[in-house]
């Protein structure tokens, strides 16, 4: 079972950010604690960010035919980008889309999600621990677990 975690612009800047939205916890923290849960589920779990929308395309049609499942925080991008999501549809590989903040309480313009259309599930405002729930379903799901 090989599960990517996909980050977008800026989540690299975690901690120091806008702390009152997107907390205190530094992007280390992030990629520990995506370590702890591949530990704890007995899977490989990759990493990849980028502020690049191109470079996330690249790496969503990488994965096909490597990778079983897709998180993906697709950050800024959420919002405007119809290339994650036709990258998303041309692998279909099974995706859940996180955000760390509750982006419904947020600005009008955060309300649409291009790549949420190629998701299965949506995990929002649960900070850091959304991308652990979201690796816990996937590795449900892929297992049968859950339909
Ligand atoms: C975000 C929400 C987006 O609207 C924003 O542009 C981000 C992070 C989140 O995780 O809450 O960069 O995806």
């Amino acid at each position: 079972m090989k599960i990517l975690v996909l980050n977008g612009p800026n989540i690299n800047m975690l901690g120091i950010r806008e702390p009152g939205i997107y907390g205190k916890n530094t992007f280390a923290d992030l990629l520990q604690l995506l370590q702890d849960t591949a530990k704890e589920l007995n899977i490989e779990v990759e990493q990849f960010q980028s502020n690049h929308e191109g470079d996330l395309v690249d790496k969503i049609q990488w994965s096909f035919g490597k990778i079983d499942g897709i998180v993906i925080n697709p950050a800024a991008y959420t919002h405007t980008s119809v290339a994650i999501l036709d990258a998303l549809k041309a692998v279909s590989i099974p995706a859940v889309e996180v955000h760390i903040s509750d982006v419904n309480a947020r600005e009008p313009f955060r309300q649409i999600s291009y790549a949420g259309l190629a998701c299965c599930k949506t995990i929002k405002g649960h900070g850091l621990e959304g991308y652990r729930e979201a690796i816990i379903y996937l590795n449900q799901l892929l297992n049968h677990k859950i339909s």
